[in-house]
């Protein structure tokens, strides 16, 4: 059974299941559906035993053995639906890169009801674009207040010099992993959720992205060999679709989910690999629909003319979100499902 937590998940300490959720796991999946079933069966049953008492069929003490029987297929039928119950699934929500002050908004007007539409538990937004070129703090605290869980970043991370002492304060927004280790921030972190924990790392590619970083592949495989969650999301924020992929297949079977962002193109390859990793090469942007790339039209054709390059502007206009649902087994941590969404 799907439910939506709103409250708030705050890294490092657990939330607490209220009494209420955990009878409503229990629960038989259509409860309502159930219930009524149930209403049907006791109505035909008073008919029936009316009718045997009235035509000498059944002595009125007969009826407890028949009781019984019922009882007992009902407690059967409550059994299979709890254990059908306890084996959960959980959806993942992955956002592409908000881009500006459109971007902002268009989240904040619109995230909280694609998560209640998607029975989303967890929502991890790429915010590097935030302010076209990195994000201050401000604008990270409105991305959560639009209902992100966790904010992962890119190349962009250090253009707003005043996210540095916010990375190192809050750890629900992270940097890619692969920087140095001097870096401020951390590139990983496990969440504690309802479902189970979760953990997010943050990677960055190294084609064409010139941040001087370690090798992903490796610092991927030491954190994986540090953590012992079994939903593990990756957020692989990278130039080349290659880099990306090769990412994907690399970490087959070893993680939930990957997916890449940075290109601020969807792609249409989301799907689930062999092993079991949800993945596609690039969720998206979440910003203005007339754009290129997010930025004014006009501004980038003038600088494939040749003029003189400028700060960029985000294009006005209408709104967008690209992202993708991974369904994933809190069990086993695999992906069920994968689908890409552009909402606008
Ligand atoms: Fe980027």
């Amino acid at each position: 059974m799907h439910y939506i937590r709103k409250k708030r998940i705050e890294s490092g300490e657990k939330l607490k299941q209220q009494p209420c959720e955990f009878f409503f796991r229990l629960l038989p999946v259509d409860f309502a559906d159930s219930m009524c079933k149930l209403l049907i069966y006791m109505i035909m049953f008073a008919l029936i035993y009316d009718f045997m008492l009235q035509y000498k069929i059944l002595k009125k003490w007969d009826v407890f053995p028949l009781l019984a029987k019922i009882i007992e297929t009902l407690i059967c039928l409550f059994t299979i639906n709890t254990e059908r119950n306890l084996k959960m699934t959980v959806n993942i929500l992955a956002v592409g890169d908000v881009c500006g002050k459109t971007g902002i908004d268009f989240l904040y007007q619109n995230l909280s009801s694609i998560k209640k539409s998607k029975n989303i538990a967890f929502t991890v937004v790429n915010g590097e674009n935030a302010n076209i070129v990195g994000i201050t703090p401000t604008q990270a605290e409105n991305i959560f207040s639009a209902g992100a869980d966790v904010i992962t970043l890119g190349n962009h991370t250090w253009a707003r010099w005043e996210i540095k002492e916010y990375l190192q304060s809050n750890n629900r927004i992270l940097r890619p992993a692969n920087f140095a280790l001097c870096c401020p921030g951390m590139g990983h972190n496990t969440y504690q959720t309802p479902f189970g924990e979760i953990a997010v790392i943050n990677l960055i590619g190294r084609f064409t992205l010139d941040s001087n970083t370690d090798n992903p592949f490796y610092v991927v495989d030491e954190i994986l060999t540090s953590l012992r969650t079994k939903m593990v999301l990756v957020d692989m924020h990278a130039e080349a679709t290659s880099e990306k992929a090769a990412m994907g297949y690399y970490l087959d079977g070893r993680v939930s989910a990957v997916w890449g962002t940075h290109t601020h193109v969807q792609t249409s390859d989301a799907g689930v690999l062999q092993k079991g990793t949800g993945f596609i090469t690039d969720l998206g942007m979440t910003g203005p629909a007339i754009s290129v790339l997010g930025i004014e039209p006009r501004q980038s054709i003038d600088k494939f003319l040749g003029e003189p390059p400028r700060r960029y502007e985000t294009a006005e206009g209408p709104g967008k979100i690209e992202c993708a649902v991974f369904t994933l087994d809190t069990e086993t941590g695999r992906c069920l499902n994968v689908e890409a969404m552009r909402i606008q």
